[in-house]
């Protein structure tokens, strides 16, 4: 089935939304971006999308209204027949639209360009998570604000690239000898019975996934710790996961060629994968 997109105050056909070469978005990646998820029609943590994307555009100095948002993401949902679907998400682009090409922001007012689309996403079988996935870890050559959510992608489609050619499902990114994140989600450790992550500083994406999975382990009454992560010390883990909208909960029980832990999925993040479905599922029945 044909979707239909959002283009600059209009719904329509994907094959006939066009933008202009002169995009500033397409040109330079000047632009942010969001991702959010819906589930069963009801959109998860929509508040903290459209921070995020506030805080990005005033980052950037693109002058664009958030509160058109939400109206975007239920137009996009009801519009490509989601409202039933399990898991859908929203992607929404906001660059700072046409003009003549020069590195510095054009001088006249420019209208930013707004693109939206929807689509289902496909949790894996219970049966499959369970078996775990793999991870390599490849050095993270971002710029400095991947906190960011610029569509300045690059580095992230080349170590994603990286963990498709080694056929396994997620990079770790690694800087000065640290574990930061992945190249699309966020990393988590476990030690004994901690659960650590990297602090949301400049060198991350500060994950709505993160956040909500580091409410589920305090409110277990886990051990939990924001803090760098030395690569040497993530390889002797005892679990490893990344967070994201579209990774949910995804356990690594191997990394680099060498097993985590036992090698199988462990008692955290299974025990946190079941509080995020859980979680989910009140806030969609608007008890969270
Ligand atoms: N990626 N870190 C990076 C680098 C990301 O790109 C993402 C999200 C995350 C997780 O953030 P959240 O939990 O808010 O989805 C962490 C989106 C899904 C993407 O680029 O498609």
């Amino acid at each position: 089935m044909e979707s239909t997109v959002f283009l600059d105050g209009e719904y329509l056909p994907s094959d006939q939304a066009r933008i202009s070469v002169e995009d500033r978005g397409f040109l330079f990646g000047d632009a942010v971006y969001e991702v959010s998820p819906a589930y069963r029609g009801t959109f998860f943590r929509l508040d903290r999308h459209l921070d995020r994307m506030r805080r990005g555009l005033g980052a950037l100095q693109i002058d664009w209204d958030v509160a058109e948002l939400p109206g975007i993401h239920e137009g996009l949902l009801a519009r490509n027949g989601l409202d039933a679907a399990e898991v859908s998400i929203v992607y929404l682009q906001v660059t700072r639209g046409v003009a003549p090409r020069t590195h510095h922001f054009p001088p006249g007012p420019v209208r930013p360009t707004v693109f939206g689309y929807a689509k289902e996403f496909l949790r894996p079988a219970r049966e499959r998570w369970e078996e775990g996935w793999a991870a390599i870890t490849v050095p993270d050559q971002r710029w400095a604000r991947a906190d960011l959510k610029t569509t300045c992608l690059l580095p992230n489609v080349l170590a994603q690239e990286a963990a498709r050619r080694s056929d396994v499902a997620d990079a770790v990114l690694v800087r000065d000898g640290f574990a930061l994140e992945g190249a699309h989600n966020n990393l988590f450790a476990v030690f004994g019975d901690t659960v650590v992550t990297h602090p949301a500083s400049n060198q991350i994406l500060h994950g709505i996934t993160r956040e909500f999975v580091l409410e589920l382990a305090r409110g277990a009454g886990m051990p939990v710790e924001e803090r760098p992560i030395p690569l040497e010390e993530l390889s002797g883990a005892d679990e490893i996961f990344f967070t994201g909208t579209t990774t949910e909960i995804r356990p690594t029980v191997e990394l680099d060629g060498l097993p985590v832990g036992e090698g199988r999925v462990g008692p955290v993040a299974r025990a946190l994968f079941d509080a995020f479905l859980a979680g989910v599922e009140q806030a969609r029945r608007g008890q969270g």
